[in-house]
């Protein structure tokens, strides 16, 4: 047992030189991890995070704009063909006013987040990010509108958003596949992160862990497609179903799984910008304070308006009016001090 741990130990001293440990070595790492793992895996991952963003943690307000969605994705409670999803949609002065009140509560970083929806054409989000960036010279906007063409990334960028989320979802093509109705392809989505990138957003990506389908051997494909791209962020959350999607019987994924991920990813980019997401706080309530403990250093607390937050539903029983709400932050700051790290009101740009 102990000469596994030791074994372990050497694997995670090596993980960032990532490229050279097999798919065997990756395997084991994941499919034969211990507590011991887990906890050494999370102190070095602490530890590389406090050499670049010391004890600060970020956060980030999250304006869930809009429930309409044109995708069909297997697993999303805001899928088109769910009939039973209730659906809205924020105009620009409502968008403005959260802002407004996040920028009150000490909110730096507006993430923009919503399903596909066309009414947010390229015109009228120009001129909302124009408004938010003239409001709020001192804070980034983040957009997390799902794929658009290269041109509107460009036009969204040219007017003043600074960072994109996109998860990838799956690195595996089939996965991708079994996940999403035809129309939608890995190489698409993979085409529209590089996009981002090479226009100059700060950009994300990530996946759920323990989505239906999932094996250790895709997550292994995930870390290697996240090391190579070496995105800015990387936003990963427990899997957790919806009742009015297919996947509605398919068990969650896990908190420890997710934890581990999250350390891993931490040592794989140290720099990574890394939330504790809604998801893991949903599935543990102690998920936030867990994952920063794993290595995570954003926490991106709900600033939408109350009366649509349940309506925004991905999945069963997304927390959002507990510390995960923009209005607590108060209580969310005295939560992450327990973890001996700060909530900070700085707007936490990626340590170029
Ligand atoms: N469980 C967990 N996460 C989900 N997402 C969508 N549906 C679910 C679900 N059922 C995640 C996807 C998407 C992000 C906005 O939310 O990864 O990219």
């Amino acid at each position: 047992m102990l000469t596994e741990t030791a074994e372990h130990g050497e694997l995670i001293e090596r993980l960032y030189s990532f490229s050279d440990l097999s798919d065997t070595r990756l395997r084991e790492l994941i499919d034969d991890r211990t507590e011991a793992d887990a906890e050494l895996l999370a102190q070095r991952a602490r530890e590389r995070c406090e050499e670049i963003y010391g004890n600060d943690v970020f956060m980030r307000g999250l304006i869930e704009i809009s429930s309409y969605c044109k995708n069909d994705c297997l697993y999303c409670g805001i899928r088109r063909s769910n009939k039973n999803a209730e659906r809205y949609r924020l105009d620009p002065e409502q968008i403005l006013d959260c802002c407004e009140t996040g920028y009150a509560l000490g909110f730096r970083t507006f993430v923009l987040q919503g399903g596909e929806d066309g009414y947010y054409n390229d015109e009228l989000l120009c001129s909302l990010i124009g408004k938010i960036k003239s409001s709020y010279p001192d804070c980034a906007v983040t957009l997390s509108l799902g794929e658009r063409t290269a041109e509107s990334y460009k036009r969204l960028y040219d007017a003043g958003a600074d960072r994109y989320l996109l998860r990838h979802e799956t690195a595996d093509k089939e996965h991708y596949e079994m996940l999403h109705p035809a129309g939608l392809s890995l190489e698409k989505r993979i085409e529209c992160l590089k996009e981002l990138k090479s226009i100059g957003y700060q950009t994300g990506c990530g996946f759920m862990v323990g989505s239906p389908y999932q094996t250790t051997d895709h997550i292994i494909k995930d870390l290697r497609f996240i090391k190579s791209f070496e995105p800015h962020m990387v936003g990963i959350g427990p899997f957790i179903p919806h009742k009015d999607t297919p996947f509605k019987d398919d068990p969650a994924g896990t908190a420890e799984l997710t934890l581990y991920l999250l350390s891993i990813i931490r040592l794989l980019l140290p720099k990574v910008l890394l939330p504790a997401t809604t998801a893991l706080g949903t599935i543990d309530p102690m998920g936030r304070e867990k994952g920063i403990l794993a290595g995570a250093n954003v926490v991106m607390p709900n600033l939408s308006p109350a009366q649509v937050r349940k309506k925004y539903s991905l999945y069963n029983g997304k927390v959002c009016t507990g510390e995960e709400a923009a209005e607590h932050v108060k209580e969310l700051k005295s939560r992450i001090e327990t973890t001996g790290r700060k909530l900070t009101a700085a707007k936490g740009d990626f340590a170029f």
